[in-house]
This record gives structure tokens, C-alpha cells and sequence, in this order.
């Protein structure tokens, strides 16, 4: 999988433009991509666990979203059939609410789209109100609770059908 497209954000006109670049997770990238976890979540995943995730792997998928070659976000998850399970998202904390997690979202959905999935599903912490309402913006709807799936708290289950059209 290779991203080379650079799509350019601009918050208002007259303001300069910002260019953010999605790309494959690699190696370089995790030192950042464990601050934003960390900083991110009560229950970080490890870097044994994004190491995994580099694996050469035709059906793992993790980005970065970066600017000026600094990662602000990523995002990840696997191909199973049909299905792509998103795994993992996150922006970095002070870049929060520009966007951006939904470029990342929506880029991801696109490019599982056209390797055939037909159904995107993940698990989201019940109170994460702000996830919820990002996922919902592209369709997915809860379809099953997973009781204590986090320990401390239940999961939704969110399923989203990409061939339709609001999907991505
Ligand atoms: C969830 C997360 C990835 C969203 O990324 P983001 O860049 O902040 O989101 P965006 O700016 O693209 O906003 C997307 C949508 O999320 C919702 N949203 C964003 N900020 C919100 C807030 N403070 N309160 C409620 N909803 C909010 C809105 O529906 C928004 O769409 P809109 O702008 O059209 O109204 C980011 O907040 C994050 O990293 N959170 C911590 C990690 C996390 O919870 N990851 C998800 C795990 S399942």
C-alpha cells in the first residue's frame, strides 16, 4: 500500500495553506505515534503491539497523517474477507477537532473500499462521545454492546456499509 496523494487543508480563506500527507506506519514513525497514544488513552496499546502492526501484511493497513514530515495522526486496522476492522485512531491532543480524524477516517474507508471490503466495523469506548459522533458522520451505527470489553467500561460495536453512498 503506498499514499502519495496531498491533500491540502485550509481552515479559511486568506489563512496559508496547511499540507498534511497520509502515509504507510513505519518504523521511524512510532517514537511519535507512542507519544499520541499515550497521550491519547487510558489503555495505551504498546509498541509491541504497533511493531506487529508493520508487519509486511497485505491485510494490515497503518498510516500516519503527517505535516511538515511530523506525525499528527494515525490510524490502523486489518482486512478479514469482505470486512476491515479499524483497529486503532487518534490525533494528536492540540490538533484536535480540526479535521483531521476525519481525513484519516474517511481516506482509510476509501482505500479499504477499493480492495473490497464492503463493511467496516470497530469497537469505541461507550462514553467516548467525540469518537461516536466522528463514526457516526460516516455512517457506522451500533449494532452490538461488548460488556466490559475495555475492563473499566462496555463497548459499542459499530458497523458501517461502504457501498453506501455517504460511506466515504
Ligand atoms: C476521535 C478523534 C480521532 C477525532 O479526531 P478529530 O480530528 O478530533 O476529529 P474531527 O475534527 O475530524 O471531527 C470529526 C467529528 O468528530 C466529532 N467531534 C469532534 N470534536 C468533538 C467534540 N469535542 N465533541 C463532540 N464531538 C466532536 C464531530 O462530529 C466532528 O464532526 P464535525 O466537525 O463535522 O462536527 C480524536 O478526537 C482523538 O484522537 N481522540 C482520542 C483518541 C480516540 O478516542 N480515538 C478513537 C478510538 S475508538
Amino acid at each position: 500500500m503506498r499514499f502519495t496523494s496531498v491533500p491540502l487543508m485550509r481552515w479559511s480563506s486568506g489563512m496559508p495553506e496547511i499540507r498534511v500527507e497520509l502515509e504507510r506506519m513505519t518504523e521511524g514513525h512510532l517514537s511519535e505515534v507512542l507519544a499520541i497514544e499515550q497521550a491519547s488513552f487510558s489503555d495505551p496499546w504498546s509498541e509491541v503491539m504497533f511493531r506487529q502492526e508493520l508487519e509486511d501484511d497485505p491485510g494490515k493497513h497503518p498510516v500516519v497523517l503527517t505535516m511538515d514530515s511530523q506525525v499528527i495522526g494515525y490510524g490502523l486496522g486489518w482486512i478479514v474477507l469482505d470486512e476491515f476492522h479499524l483497529g486503532n485512531l487518534a490525533v494528536r491532543p492540540d490538533l484536535k477537532g480540526r479535521g483531521y480524524g476525519s481525513l484519516i477516517l474517511e481516506r482509510m474507508l476509501k482505500l479499504v473500499k477499493s480492495k473490497g471490503c464492503r463493511t467496516a466495523s470497530l469497537e469505541v469506548r461507550a462514553s467516548n462521545h467525540t469518537a461516536i459522533n466522528l463514526y457516526h458522520k460516516y455512517n457506522f451505527k451500533e449494532i452490538a454492546v461488548r460488556k466490559k470489553y475495555y475492563q473499566d467500561e462496555d463497548a459499542l460495536v459499530l458497523l458501517a456499509r461502504l457501498d453506501e453512498e455517504k460511506a466515504c
